[in-house]
């Protein structure tokens, strides 16, 4: 089929189920979901021209996995997103599996885009290759084919391409598995954006695959991945897949020992960066469970599954990444509702909610609706959710890097993102309980400020464009 005709069956799909995805009382209200189907990794993550743009991974006729298209996004604020449709159908001999993971540069005002072209051959085999997108205008985009294949001494687990510009030259990286199995990220260079030349491998040693790289600079050079086959360790890596950071150097390496995980909540994955026009290191994660325990996600009823986190501002601290939420976030607070100062704290809180916790004095126990149970001390927080068992998925838990002093938790319809000491920790998690439940509870003497969110205000296209 055409990428044109493929795309209008995307929309078709939107327009015939939108509105039933949307009466789907776990939809979020501010955060970005896909309007049906199945949504995973964000995508070429830039603002190009003024705009932020925000592609994610879509697969539009179904809540499972399958031939991957590239959904369109774009925002003045970071709040409210406009859906522009599908940007990216996999129509051609490679990528027509899907139109996986990549990102987004500008070069000489174009938007250009890198993502990987998925193909399973005739021979049920997987094939990978790395492929490259213009547009003029952001609203047409042209596939000018493959610019990479698979190198020797890789498998096909060989994907993500992450772009960037670093002193007059272009760089790539790619997350990879060698031969032996082991999970690494390879780097290309390239003076042109046309002809890439395979450079080294940046780091290896943990796991079997490394998924989904991005490399940056903060204080230093960070490399962040999502690496798969790490096993559990007490209160470390207890998600199925982990998504973390290495500080390190571009030229002498990053040193596996110092991986240390993003964020310690129960779905969280494949986390994408840019820098924007205010300079800020900008971060947007998938908030979703990749490969297993989708079974647990009752959305499939409303034919949706998934959904990002809110962006969040990075920031190095000594040997850590800080994930601040952004100024814009405070645009969606509405109207104060509840401002206590002292004990403790009981009462009921709809599910567009930001809560903020001060002056906490020892320890804290929240209750919120009866859903999550979060325990926090000085140096320690533990999160549990029981009803999830099955999955075993009832708890996670974090060292805190300083004392606990303030808590920003994020409520929307169906998740919670708990930010403390301004984004030194941070447990991103999904939450599917009685929608009419409304209880929570503070346990220990803190100042409690609770605002109401609004809804964010994009809109949808549902035409497709034709040229
Ligand atoms: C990560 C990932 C990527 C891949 C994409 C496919 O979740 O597996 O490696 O490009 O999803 O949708």
């Amino acid at each position: 089929m055409s990428e044109l005709s493929l795309k209008r069956k995307a929309m078709q799909k939107v327009e015939s189920l939108g509105d039933t995805v949307k009466k789907d009382p776990y939809y979020p209200s501010y955060h970005i979901a896909p309007p049906v189907g199945l949504l995973n990794d964000p995508n070429g993550f830039i603002q190009w021209r003024g705009s932020y743009h925000l592609f994610y991974q879509w697969m539009p006729f179904r809540t499972g996995h399958g031939a991957k298209f590239w959904a369109q996004l774009t925002s003045q604020n970071l709040i409210d997103w406009n859906f522009e449709g599908p940007a990216l159908a996999p129509d051609q001999w490679y990528d027509r599996t899907g139109c996986y993971s990549g990102s987004a540069v500008e070069k000489d005002g174009e938007l250009i885009l890198f993502y990987t072209g998925n193909v399973k051959n005739d021979k049920g085999e997987r094939e990978t290759y790395q492929c490259k997108v213009r547009s003029q205008d952001g609203v047409h985009f042209e596939k000018c084919g493959v610019q990479i294949e698979l190198p020797e001494g890789f498998t096909a687990h060989f994907r993500d391409p992450k772009v960037w510009k670093m002193d007059n030259r272009w760089y790539m990286v790619i997350g990879a598995q060698t031969n032996e199995n082991e999970g690494c990220i390879v780097l290309y260079e390239s003076m042109d954006l046309e002809t890439w030349i395979f450079k080294r491998i940046v780091a290896s040693g943990m796991g079997y695959m490394w998924e989904c790289p991005d490399f940056f600079r903060l204080e230093e050079d960070v490399l962040l991945f999502s690496p798969q086959g790490v096993e559990e360790n007490e209160i470390d890596y207890r998600n199925m897949y982990q998504s973390g950071y290495i500080i390190g150097d571009f030229d002498e390496g990053f040193p596996v020992e110092r991986f240390r995980e993003l964020d310690r909540g129960f779905e969280f994955y494949a986390p994408q960066t840019m820098m924007d026009e205010k300079g800020r290191r900008l971060l947007i994660g998938w908030m979703g469970m990749p490969d297993g325990g989708e079974e647990y996600f009752p959305t499939h009823d409303y034919h949706w599954i998934h959904q990002l986190t809110l962006p969040r501002e990075l920031e190095q601290r000594g040997d850590i990444i800080v994930q601040k939420p952004p100024e814009e976030l405070l645009e969606l607070r509405r109207r104060k509702i509840i401002e206590e100062k002292g004990g403790s704290w009981e009462g009921d809180l709809s599910r567009n909610v930001e809560i903020v916790i001060s002056d906490i004095s020892e320890a804290l126990n929240m209750n919120v609706y009866d859903y999550f149970f979060i325990a926090c001390e000085k140096d320690k927080v533990v999160v549990r959710r029981p009803s999830i068992e099955g999955a075993g998925m009832e708890w996670r838990a974090a060292e805190l890097d300083s004392p606990l002093e303030e808590i920003r938790m994020f409520i929307d319809r169906s998740s919670l993102e708990i930010f403390i000491n301004g984004g030194e920790t941070v447990f991103s998690s999904r939450m599917f309980l009685d929608p009419s439940a409304t209880d929570c509870r503070i346990e220990g003497e803190a100042s409690v400020t609770v605002w109401e969110l609004r809804k964010q205000k994009g809109e949808e296209k549902y035409e497709v464009r034709s040229d």
